[in-house]
């Protein structure tokens, strides 16, 4: 199969959030599976450089706006592989360093930044002369791709094209004022509610939901949750109408980079045979962030973005009492909400070498703490997929979490005396649900170590690799190409 990503973020040359890790990586499994895979993505100012880059000598024509406007590509590959990164330049929508957001928060033109991404892959297409079979979009910054597909470019080459569009997080729909079909060239007539019109305006995740040939979320109860009113955010009718297209394939995860046999980013290395190693990293992570150099006490990791979705408000809010009752430490990093972060440093200054905080972006860092901690934590509200949990078992650091989306697929509850489970769940999402949790943990750590080495090793022993998803997936390209096109690929 041809199949085209077209993605906001890729790892390892531009990261927000999952989103990237997982466009970085199952492009390379499909392409060990022997298809020809391809992905667009912005050369936004801060892209970073992996390996050579060429840019091609022709500039790309992208038809948009009153004007005529062009690109110019950058030839990249994902590292350790052959697969084909277009990098898109553009100095007005594109040479900022931000993703979404600046310093005073998104950007006010995002809905024709990423219209041009999604005209611009299409055109690269044609300049190309490569024709996919399957145009993979990722969230709502994607979402006019299949727009595009069923209406100005229907009756071209082009119009064979099948969509998959792929849910990450339904939170983020990328709401636009209407000048943006204006923009995009795509006719005004779509300004429906059976289109791509929500509450008076454009809304682009909505675009893909109602446009694309097939849908995918990220976990299979996830797929659930956003069919229903609770979780749906305002489209749970739309993804109703839409159930029959959709599937929920759960994430895998880069194996390779995230192996606590082999992790650079690691002092000591260790595997299921050798666990005891995992003590170096836990001596090196206590130093690194100020805390008590303790063999003994238990250590709660967190690394995540600091937004509402990830619960670390309940966090905040147990932090005290659990500093206040429990033998613990907490090494924490992420960066977002300036009030969250304002209260975890907060913490560390109150309860030094107890609390170590780093606000911040650190790929190294996460790795420690997934390499040095006994526990992790998440208290997501909601979590389509979540990788951190699955990094965490992978390194014998057991996940405490709370019982929603794709945190629910992949943790297996405790139960005591059994020998089963890989972590501690808890369903409300309240602090004192939490307090109770890492009450428990602790419990289990301390009073019934064999138990908690019995978790680690549980987790460990899960093949969280993007194998069997990978071939879910091209069973989903091969469905969306033959209902496009009526052929069997
Ligand atoms: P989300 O995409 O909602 O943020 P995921 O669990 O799917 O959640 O993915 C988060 C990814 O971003 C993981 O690879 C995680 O290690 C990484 N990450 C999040 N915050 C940070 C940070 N402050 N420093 C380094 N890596 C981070
Ligand atoms: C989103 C979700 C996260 C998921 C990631 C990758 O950012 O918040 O749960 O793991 O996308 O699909």
């Amino acid at each position: 199969l041809r199949i085209l990503f077209v993605t906001p973020e890729v790892e390892p040359f531009v990261k927000v959030g999952g989103l990237a890790d997982m466009t970085g990586a199952l492009p390379k499994e499909l392409a060990a599976l022997g298809h020809d895979v391809r992905i667009v993505c912005p050369a936004y100012g801060s892209v970073k450089s992996h390996g050579p880059r060429t840019a091609r000598a022709e500039p790309l024509g992208v038809d948009v706006g009153s004007e005529a406007q062009w690109a110019r590509t950058w030839e990249a590959t994902l590292p350790g592989t052959a697969v084909p990164v277009y990098l898109l330049e553009h100095d007005g929508y594109f040479a900022r360093p931000e993703v979404y957001a600046g310093p005073g928060g998104s950007h006010t033109d995002n809905d024709l930044r990423f219209a041009f991404l999604c005209r611009g892959a299409l055109s690269l297409c044609q300049q190309l002369d490569w024709i996919p079979d399957v145009v993979h979009g990722h969230d709502w910054t994607t979402g006019l791709l299949p727009v595009y597909l069923n209406t100005t470019l229907k009756n071209t080459p082009l119009g064979r094209i099948a969509s998959v569009f792929t849910i990450h997080n339904l939170e983020h729909q990328g709401y636009a004022d209407r000048r943006v079909l204006d923009f995009a060239r795509l006719p005004a007539s779509e300004f429906r509610a059976d289109s791509v019109e929500s509450t008076g305006a454009v809304n682009m995740l909505k675009a893909g939901l109602y446009h694309s040939t097939k849908l995918t979320t990220v976990s299979p109860t996830y797929a659930e949750e956003i069919k229903t009113p609770a979780g749906g955010w305002g489209l749970d009718d739309v993804l109703r109408f839409r159930a029959g297209d959709l599937v929920g394939i759960l994430n895998g995860i880069d194996t390779a980079a995230w192996n606590p046999a082999t992790d650079k980013y690691l002092p000591t290395h260790y595997s299921a045979t050798t666990l005891a190693g995992k003590a170096a990293d836990k001596r090196a992570l206590q130093a690194r962030l100020g805390l008590a150099q303790d063999p003994h006490v238990a250590v709660f990791g967190v690394v995540a973005r600091f937004v509402q979705q990830k619960g670390l408000d309940l966090l905040a809010e147990a932090l005290p009492h659990i500093m206040g009752r429990m033998h613990v430490q907490f090494a924490i990093l992420g960066s977002g909400d300036p009030g969250l972060e304002h209260t975890f440093r907060w913490a560390a200054g109150q309860f030094p070498g107890r609390v170590g905080v780093n606000i911040g972006y650190d790929n190294e860092l996460s790795h420690l703490i997934q390499g040095g901690s006994d526990c992790f934590v998440m208290p997501s509200r909601s979590e389509p997929c979540g990788l951190t949990q699955m990094y965490a078992m992978r390194y014998g650091t057991v996940p405490l979490a709370r019982a929603t989306g794709g945190l629910i697929d992949t943790i297996e509850q405790y139960t005591e005396g059994s020998g089963k489970g890989t972590g501690f769940l808890f369903t409300d999402a309240t602090a004192p649900a939490l307090y109770n949790t890492v009450g428990w943990a602790c419990a289990t750590y301390y009073d019934r170590p064999a138990e908690f080495t019995r978790l680690r090793l549980n987790g460990m022993a899960k093949d969280f690799s993007w194998k069997t998803s990978a071939a879910h997936y091209v069973e989903v390209y091969r469905w969306a190409a033959e209902q496009r096109t009526g052929e069997k690929l």
